[in-house]
């Protein structure tokens, strides 16, 4: 059995903060198809303008997937991820992750919002980093990463959750959040890429997705992950890992690097109903283990008859 956030999960799986995550719709039918958790698509606290532009998706190849969006089109309002979590917490018991990001490492531009998820019964609180780009320059990065979680610890009354990406590199920062006391750690971003098309055999930059806000997902993220949740672990990080996992077999390699649950994006928003494929393995082990477990047991209660 695994225990995550003070909860015994049937699986690792959880649902990544993404598209399959932000509606009520569309995390409730997740969690009828299993998942035990789920981190919903990132909020901040912003008032939406007239949305300008669209999500764009675009498929290479190698099958893997492209996205871009304007930051109002991708990115929920606090007023609506606190509503999702209302209703969310009336219709079902799986964890729910609210995840927040903001324009500054000010602790006060992160606290108030927080506050407010965590009063609306999540389980936990998710702090996206990735839409705030190459923090790792900004003048005192460390000091101010350390203040930051320490605030946040000492002002909100459920765990939180900071989002890794590669701009926030492992052996970095990993020391920081174990300085900082933080006990659970959600990864791996997207990686932002420019598209390349392919015409008659060159490639060229598209012109259809935006340079500076195309993010790439796919299976070529795996390894990265497993680096990632190897550093997490040594730190004695809890990690909910994921980036690149499309099986079961993904899974396990997570879970045996350490990670102690699994989360996954791409693969729940393109298959919100194949949950089970990704939890096979681990199923098959936890029945090959209680059924170890009572061979044991049978053996020595039959020891201790003769
Ligand atoms: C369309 C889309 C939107 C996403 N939006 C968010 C987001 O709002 N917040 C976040 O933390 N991660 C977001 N992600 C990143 C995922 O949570 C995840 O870290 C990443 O996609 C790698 O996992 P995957 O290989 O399972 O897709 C998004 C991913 C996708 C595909």
């Amino acid at each position: 059995m695994i225990k995550f956030l003070g909860k015994e999960l049937e699986n690792p799986i959880i649902a990544s903060s993404c598209i399959a995550t932000e509606s009520v719709e569309n995390v409730l039918r997740l969690a009828k198809n299993g998942v035990q958790g789920a981190i919903l698509k990132s909020c901040a606290d912003y008032q939406r303008g007239a949305v300008s532009g669209k999500r764009q998706f675009a498929v290479d190849k190698d099958g893997f997937l492209y996205a871009s969006s304007p930051f109002e089109k991708e990115i929920l309002t606090l007023e609506e991820c606190l509503s999702m979590l209302s209703e969310l917490r009336e219709k079902t018991d799986i964890l729910l992750i609210p995840s927040f990001t903001a324009d500054s490492l000010e602790p006060s531009a992160w606290i108030p919002s927080c506050q407010k998820l965590a009063e609306h019964s999540a389980d936990a609180v998710q702090l996206d980093f990735f839409y705030m780009g190459n923090l790792i320059g900004t003048d005192n990065f460390s000091v101010k990463m350390i203040t930051l979680l320490k605030e946040l610890a000492k002002n909100i009354t459920v765990p939180i959750m900071p989002k890794l990406n590669i701009n926030l590199p492992k052996d970095y920062i990993m020391p920081l959040l174990a300085k900082a006391s933080i006990e659970y750690v959600s990864l791996l971003d997207s990686v932002r890429s420019p598209y390349l098309e392919e015409k008659n055999g060159s490639y060229f930059l598209s012109e259809r997705l935006d340079t500076q806000t195309t993010s790439c997902f796919g299976h070529w993220q795996l390894p990265l992950t497993l680096s990632y949740t190897y550093t997490a672990a040594k730190y004695g990080l809890k990690a909910c890992a994921g980036g690149g996992v499309t099986n079961a077999e993904d899974v396990q390699k997570l879970l045996a690097a350490g990670a102690v649950t699994v989360q996954s994006a791409t693969f729940l928003t393109k298959n919100p109903g194949r949950v089970q494929e990704l939890c096979q393995d681990f199923v098959c082990q936890q029945i090959l283990s209680l059924t170890c477990s009572f061979v044991t047991w049978y053996h020595y209660q039959w020891k201790q008859t003769f």
